[in-house]
């Protein structure tokens, strides 16, 4: 049996360049990997029995072929020649669905990994890139484990090294307890037209400061073109970041297409400090979390 620990991300900065004749959008975004996870086992089934038999601790989340972990399972034993195999594949859910921090992505992108393990590495990395790309377009940041930029339509990945000045923060991160579809984000960019035509630049002039461990101009260079619609339908989404910066964060945005809010603070005890305040301003009802970096 092959464990996966499957984590998740938020964006530094994701910057919308325009939209594609695909449907999809141009975009340049800023990935930084965060140590919260699902749980992802696999095994295979008794000799005889064919097929991907994939349960969830979940009830509200589909086992069926619309599932990613389904879906890249299925594509990974095609392409390995391995069709006629059967798995067993479980998922803890612990992490929110519809939240902007790509669970669902690295889920698949670990099924990948994690099948590549089980049957002794059939597939290449540039194999399991390409199956990665079809799968969505967060899935290939998640087949690394650093930050990273990335282009087109965010399949396209340059790891970075860690960032030395980060060592030390605490992450808070808040999900409200309401998803915001990625879909309907994008789709919303129109009403907004200069959260539609960004810049380019932007995700590595953040890169650079962060790197140069410049906290103080990157504080001010976080930044996401899907807040304009997220944060004009759900203006409590504004509040939250008002409320973390008052309170010790150097750091706030909307990760990805939302909902979740992150904040960055200098420390453990600031992160720690922030929680029963937020909780008794917004209350207990939503997923939050801190983590050290
Ligand atoms: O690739 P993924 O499945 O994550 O994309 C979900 C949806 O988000 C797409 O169907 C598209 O509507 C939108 N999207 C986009 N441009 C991107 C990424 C996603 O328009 N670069």
């Amino acid at each position: 049996m092959i464990r996966r620990e499957s984590p998740c991300k938020v964006n530094f900065l994701l910057n919308v360049l325009g939209r594609r004749t695909d449907g999809f959008h141009e975009l340049e975004t800023l990935f930084h990997p965060v140590p919260l996870t699902d749980l992802l086992t696999f095994e295979l089934a008794p000799t005889g029995a064919t097929g991907i038999h994939l349960t969830c601790n979940d009830p509200g989340l589909p086992v069926d072929s619309s599932n990613l972990v389904h879906r890249a399972a299925t594509r990974f034993l095609a392409l390995a020649g391995l069709g006629d195999r059967g798995l067993q594949i479980h998922l803890e859910k612990r992490l929110p669905l519809a939240a902007g921090l790509g669970g669902g992505s690295a889920n698949a992108a670990h099924t990948l990994l994690g099948l590549n393990e089980l049957f002794a590495h059939p597939l290449k990395p540039t194999q399991l890139d390409s199956l990665a790309a079809g799968l969505g377009s967060d899935v290939n940041f998640f087949l690394q484990d650093r930050p990273a930029l990335a282009t087109g339509r965010g399949e396209r990945v340059v790891s970075l090294e860690p960032f030395p000045a980060l060592h030390g923060s605490w992450m808070f991160l808040y999900h409200p307890g309401f998803g915001i579809p990625t879909p309907w984000a994008f789709a919303q960019l129109p009403h907004f037209p200069s959260a539609l035509q960004g810049q380019p630049g932007r995700a590595a002039r953040l890169a650079e400061h962060l790197r140069r461990g410049d906290l103080e101009s990157a504080g001010t260079a976080f930044y996401n073109s899907l807040e304009a619609p997220a944060l004009y339908k759900y203006p409590v989404l504004r509040l939250y970041q008002e409320f973390l910066r008052q309170h010790g964060a150097w750091a706030t945005l909307m990760s990805g297409s939302g909902s979740t809010t992150f904040a960055l603070f200098p420390d453990e005890g600031s992160a720690r400090t922030a929680v029963p305040l937020f909780e008794s301003e917004f209350g207990t009802a939503g997923w939050l979390r801190i983590v050290a970096l």
